[in-house]
């Protein structure tokens, strides 16, 4: 099977709420504004108001009530915004295939958001920008996962059966029935939603072995490295519940790379418990995407 035939498969059931296609794309041009960025999340209603919501949340911790998006754009920050109208479209996405009764899809969005939540921490950079962004790659690092149940239900039950019974790992078991895994489809759809180059990198990359051929093709290592980790670890600490429940080792390097010396590996645990628990406060449950 190629990884083409996905597109065909899925139509528009998959498609990304235009509000974030639009934002990709005046990112790519380097053309968005705080002025555009507020245009275009007001032409979603729902959106704007569940951002202005958890703007005015203890997520963010504001000293005083924003009342209209461009104040939120304002106090909040350009990226802090674009942000979440990502990670609710992303969120959205879920949600669309929450009857679906192959997966358990709150157990598999509650693991993206710890991995989101593990990666800020893991990523060991103090700019809100950069652990904005690990956030948003641990949301989005298994959307393959989705599109391949929504395009080969078939398929993807045997993929299960092979994970269950046999014991193969999800990526093994999805390269031997559809000939690619879901790191491959959630890097492809990216591409195809206009993410930038470093989202896609740390979604084609958070089950990679990391073989030099790999190194040289990431464009961000701290981000690929923080969501690869954060994947694994929340794995470990059971939070969400994630397709397979292999641990890939974090090779020291990995750990380098983040500055993350191994002693206080044990304690970063109990951080990014408190992060997943706010996370988790605002992005599940009714209304939150
Ligand atoms: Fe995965
Ligand atoms: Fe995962």
């Amino acid at each position: 099977m190629k990884l083409t035939e996905l597109t065909e498969k899925i139509h528009d059931l998959q498609s990304l709420p235009s509000v974030a296609l639009q934002i990709n794309n005046e990112v790519k041009k380097e053309s968005l504004t705080s002025k555009t960025l507020a245009a275009i999340i007001s032409n979603d209603p729902p959106l704007a108001a569940k951002i202005l919501k958890l703007a005015n949340s203890s997520f963010y911790g504001l000293a005083r009530q924003v009342d209209t998006l461009d104040r939120a754009v304002t106090v909040l920050g350009l990226n802090t915004i674009k942000n979440v109208a990502l990670t609710l479209s992303v969120c959205s996405i879920f949600k669309k295939n929450a009857a679906n009764p192959s997966i358990d899809i709150e157990g598999l969005w509650r693991h993206s958001i710890a991995s989101g939540a593990a990666a800020t921490i893991l990523i060991n950079n103090s700019r809100p920008t950069e652990k904005e962004k690990a956030f948003l790659g641990g949301i989005i690092h298994d959307i393959g996962a989705i599109t391949l149940i929504m395009a080969f239900p078939e398929e993807s039950r045997l993929v299960f059966k092979k994970i269950q019974e046999a014991g193969m790992s999800q990526t093994a078991a999805e390269q031997e029935v559809l000939g690619f895994s879901h790191q491959e489809a959630g890097a492809f759809f990216a591409e195809k939603w206009h993410f930038p180059q470093e989202i896609i990198d740390a979604i084609k990359f958070h089950h990679a072995d990391y073989t030099q051929d790999d190194l040289k093709k990431i464009s961000n290592k701290k981000l690929v490295f923080s969501v690869y980790a954060a994947n694994n670890i929340v794995k470990v600490m059971g939070l969400g519940k994630s397709i397979d429940s292999e641990v890939g080792t974090i090779p020291k390097f990995i750990w380098k790379e983040l500055n993350i010396s191994e002693e206080v590996i044990p304690s970063l645990r109990a951080a990014i418990k408190d992060e997943y628990d706010l996370a988790a406060n605002h992005f599940t449950g009714e209304g939150c995407c």
